[in-house]
């Protein structure tokens, strides 16, 4: 029987961690293919519906990785994030979704080696929770947002 291939996003900011994640390539450092990118401005634009939409829509697990403490290029928005992904905790429990299927880190731009790491790592945790089926559960938000972006 194949092995569970899981499905993973991973939200990482313009400045670190996608140039660290280029880098993994233009290395030839080699890693699991299960991460999709989703590049953003900063950690700090992340917030929990985004989080929320990636599992409705079918991830497994997300990523969220930026620049380290006092690196980021907006001054303070990895603080924020950090500061956010407290109380996303409590609310994802409320939600049903295990914390585990989301990993935070921060990997600058010098740090190719360390991307593959992250990734590996978290293709091999998410691969031992399982696949993620609750997200049927999350059919509500699903169905707000298409009314959101209706029109
Ligand atoms: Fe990288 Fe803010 S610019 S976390």
């Amino acid at each position: 029987m194949a092995e569970f291939e899981p499905k993973i996003i991973a939200f990482v900011c313009n400045w670190c961690t996608y140039t660290g994640a280029d880098l993994t390539g233009t290395s030839r450092i080699k890693h699991a293919t299960n991460v999709r990118i989703i590049r953003l401005p900063c950690t700090g634009r992340i917030d929990f519906m985004l989080l929320m939409k990636a599992f409705a829509r079918g991830a497994d697990g997300v990523i969220v990785s930026g620049c380290h403490p006092n690196d980021c290029h907006y001054t303070s928005g990895n603080f924020h994030a950090r500061r956010r992904w407290i109380l996303f905790r409590s609310l994802l429990n409320f939600m049903g979704v295990d914390a585990r299927r989301i990993i935070f880190s921060w990997v600058s731009a010098a740090e190719g080696a360390k991307w593959a790491e992250v990734v590996n790592t978290a293709v091999k945790e998410i691969r031992a929770l399982g696949p993620y089926d609750e997200y049927k559960n999350l059919a509500p938000i699903r169905a707000s947002w298409r009314t959101e972006h209706a029109g």
